[in-house]
């Protein structure tokens, strides 16, 4: 019988952060913590790579972090994350290894090669290394052809989930950036209405559709590929390759499985491998949107600084390891506040998208309920993440922030410089940011009931320089490996995604049922909405 490494609640520190939150926590002030201690913001706060990360307005202390570095490491965290760059199989229920990490290292090793894990690898990952800078050279070399080619007007992704997210929040973050002089359409929702929106403003002659799909299996993606493919071919487009307007040249794959775009009719396929997570995929041939629009040379950049976090992560020490400071928090705030959801709060018309990226990198990976084991998980695990660009917030859900009964963590994301706007909008968006962190923590008193907040409502603050690539691809990398750190601790995989299965196979069977009409079985909710959906008068 294996012996199931202990459950993360039963360990000595578990119960030590509990009496740390009981004795010290509940009732701390933070308005009282910082009076009483000069060195708090000192302590709380730090530089990273391309992050500066103020985490001194949290509902924590010195002495929560030393016991929740004590939990990492009972947990194992180092051990895993050690595993995790020697390239193991972290995946361990798909068995596969997970290293979206070695997509942004350098063919030298970067700033990882002297690291004693990286010393000691196999010689497969020397291959694997070798192989990556050869598909990014290949990939980069295709979109600067397409960037070169004045017939491409429109680039048109079509993909889910991390397919779709990934490259979506980097080209619209990267607007200032990009200079293909080309339109970017992402088109990912298996509803008509997205499709037929961009096919009706673009032409068949004068478009590049990338088909984004690692397993060139999602029904979404492929029933959209289909459909577009149809338009282009009732819109003058030719299946000959001979063709000027041919699929050959208007249709690109991105995918693992070579043989199904093969098989759809695609010539042209950008591979990657099986090790790279559909929501870590952005720094993989699924990101070609991505260097079209912005150029072989910023999206190195955006590698670059991806790996710059890297190395922070894989070698900085547990005090000042900012992902794993970030994971831990979120444990924290997860299991010993009870905080079940965090506020994403970016201070930045670039991260509207930012949200909806970190929804599936923070639940898809740590949304579930057992260990990587097959244990039953007691405690908690991943918050709801949500939220919308700061001003808006403010003006549609802040005031329940500042006044709801839930106390909601909020993570502030702002810039320094703020571009082509950096004057007065700039210094307005991240004064407002600013001022609203204070708030939560200062709160409102003495002015009657209707205006009174608590105040002591807990932030972080993470400040970027600008929003270029190097930047945003080092924050982006820091959630990567701060989901890591909080499975890590939480003992489940964050790799894998049974969960999303059950859906898809039922929506198969009702499918089936449609045409054969046979309801034996279904539930009578389901089989009604089914029949009113079906029904010419929907009663
Ligand atoms: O949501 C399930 C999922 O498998 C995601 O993990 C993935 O990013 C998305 O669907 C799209 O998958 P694919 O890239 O294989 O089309």
């Amino acid at each position: 019988m294996k012996t199931l490494p202990p459950l993360c609640n039963s360990l000595p520190a578990w119960r030590a952060l509990q009496d740390h939150y009981r004795d010290q926590i509940q009732t701390l002030d933070l308005r009282q913590a910082f009076a009483a201690d000069g060195d708090r913001l000192q302590a709380l706060s730090q530089q990273a790579p391309h992050v500066f990360a103020d985490l001194s307005k949290n509902l924590w202390t010195g002495q929560t972090e030393a016991l929740l570095r004590d939990l990492a490491v009972q947990s194992g965290v180092q051990a895993q994350r050690d595993a995790m760059l020697a390239g193991d199989s972290v995946n361990c229920t798909e068995q596969r290894a997970a290293m979206h990490w070695l997509l942004r290292m350098p063919r030298d090793g970067g700033q990882l090669r002297h690291c004693a894990t990286v010393q000691q690898w196999q010689p497969a990952m020397h291959q694997a290394l070798a192989e990556v800078h050869v598909t990014l050279d290949a990939m980069l070399a295709l979109a600067e052809r397409v960037r070169a080619d004045d017939a491409i007007t429109d680039i048109v992704n079509i993909g889910i989930g991390g397919s779709h997210l990934g490259p979506e929040v980097v080209v619209n973050a990267l607007e200032d950036w990009v200079d293909a002089g080309k339109n970017f359409h992402f088109v990912s929702n298996v509803d008509g209405h997205e499709l037929g929106h961009v096919l009706r403003r673009v032409r068949p002659a004068s478009t590049l559709f990338l088909i984004a799909s690692k397993s060139f299996t999602t029904a979404e993606t492929m029933l959209n590929a289909r459909s577009a493919r149809q338009w282009f071919l009732e819109e003058g487009g030719s299946e000959d390759a001979r063709a000027a307007c041919s699929i050959d040249r208007h249709f690109v794959a991105l995918t693992t499985n070579v043989q199904a775009a093969a098989e759809f009719g695609i010539g042209r396929t950008l591979g990657f491998w099986d090790w790279v997570g559909g929501r870590f995929s952005l720094w993989s041939a699924i990101g070609l949107p991505v260097a079209i629009a912005i150029g072989q040379a910023r999206f190195r950049e955006l590698l670059s600084g991806a790996h710059a976090m890297d190395a922070h992560f894989f070698m900085a020490g547990m005090q000042a390891n900012l992902p794993l400071r970030l994971g831990l928090l979120d444990v924290w705030y997860r299991d010993f506040c009870g905080f079940s959801s965090r506020c994403i709060a970016p201070y930045s018309h670039g991260l509207r998208r930012l949200t909806a990226y970190l929804q599936q990198l923070e639940m898809e990976s740590n949304g579930k309920g057992v260990t990587r084991d097959g244990q039953s998980l007691p405690v908690r695990t991943a918050p709801v993440i949500w939220g919308e660009p700061g001003t808006n917030g403010q003006h549609a859900f802040f005031q329940m922030l500042h006044q709801g009964q839930d106390v909601i963590p909020v993570e502030f994301i702002a810039l320094r410089d703020g571009g082509k706007y950096l004057g007065a909008h700039h210094q307005s968006l991240v004064v407002n940011a600013i001022a609203q962190a204070q708030a939560l923590m200062e709160g409102r008193h003495g002015e009657g009931a209707e205006r009174h907040c608590a105040g002591n409502r807990p932030s972080s603050f993470l400040l970027l320089q600008q929003l270029d690539p190097a930047s945003l691809g080092a924050l982006i990398a820091l959630y990567e490996h701060r989901v890591f750190t909080a499975g890590a601790v939480w003992g489940i995989n964050s790799f894998d995604q049974w969960g999303v299965e059950l859906g898809k196979h039922l929506a198969r069977q009702l499918h089936a049922r449609q045409d054969s009409g046979d309801w034996q079985g279904v539930d009578a909710s389901t089989t009604a909405l089914m029949r009113r959906l079906m029904d010419a008068d929907g009663g």
